[in-house]
């Protein structure tokens, strides 16, 4: 049996079972020989943009005894992944890079995503939004000794706030977490006061970081 990391764990949590998935940008494949050793889905695909980390994906299949049971695809993104899938899974990628690969599949929408965006969680969050996404489950995992942040989201129409999940469920990872988004948010913002990045995202991080600073606020409330 195939040991997940916390973080990749709490994607496969996430990810259930049921249906067709794919991982993309799979890279050493534990996630689809994961779900293939425990029969978690009928159909299960796994996707890299380069050929090396695709091939390595490959081997864990085949030394897990499962290498018939998953369709690999050398391809950015979806883009060369043939037919639709329910659940879709990227992990382990900024989350500019993932808001770039779910805006270019057609499919999208009709979806469901497990996400642990590795940074600019904002300008993921900010796709899916505006995409119609709302967050359905969030949790966060220590790994490493840094929290990583893993969401699920589909259809919907309140808007996707992944804080509010991790809130009402006091999560104690929020915190910190938030503390080190409020630290990032601060030095993109610095940044753009020395003019080096786009000015119509100034109001975007502005608004991340008041609402980093509630949350925040509200963490502390449960410590005190
Ligand atoms: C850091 S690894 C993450 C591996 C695994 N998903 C995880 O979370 O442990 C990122 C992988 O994504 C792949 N990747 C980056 N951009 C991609 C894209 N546009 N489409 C498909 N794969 C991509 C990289 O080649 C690399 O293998």
């Amino acid at each position: 049996m195939i040991k997940l990391s916390p973080r990749l764990a709490a994607a496969a949590a996430l990810a259930g079972r049921g249906g067709s998935v794919v991982d993309v940008g799979t890279d050493h494949g534990y996630l689809p020989v994961y779900f293939a050793l425990n029969g978690l889905f009928a159909h299960i695909a796994a996707s890299d943009i380069r050929p090396g980390p695709l091939d390595s994906a490959r081997r864990s299949a085949r030394e897990y005894g499962v290498g018939d049971k998953i369709a690999f695809y050398l391809s950015d993104g979806l883009k060369n992944v043939p037919g639709t899938f329910e659940t879709v899974v990227v992990a382990g990628m900024g989350g500019e890079t993932m808001a770039g690969i779910l805006s270019a599949c057609p499919w999208i929408a009709g979806a469901r995503l497990v996400l642990q965006p590795q940074s600019r969680v904002d300008k993921l969050t900010a796709y899916l939004d505006g995409a119609g996404f709302v967050c359905k489950r969030a949790l966060l995992r220590l790994d490493g000794g840094k929290p990583y942040l893993i969401m699920e989201a589909a259809a919907g129409t309140v808007g996707f706030d992944p804080a509010r999940a991790l809130t009402e469920g006091r999560d104690p990872l929020l915190g910190p977490f938030a503390e080190r988004e409020r630290r990032r948010v601060k030095r993109a913002l610095a940044g753009m006061e020395r003019g080096e990045a786009p000015g119509d995202e100034l109001g975007r991080l502005k608004t991340r970081l008041s609402r980093l600073d509630t949350i925040l606020k509200e963490t502390r409330k449960w410590q005190a």
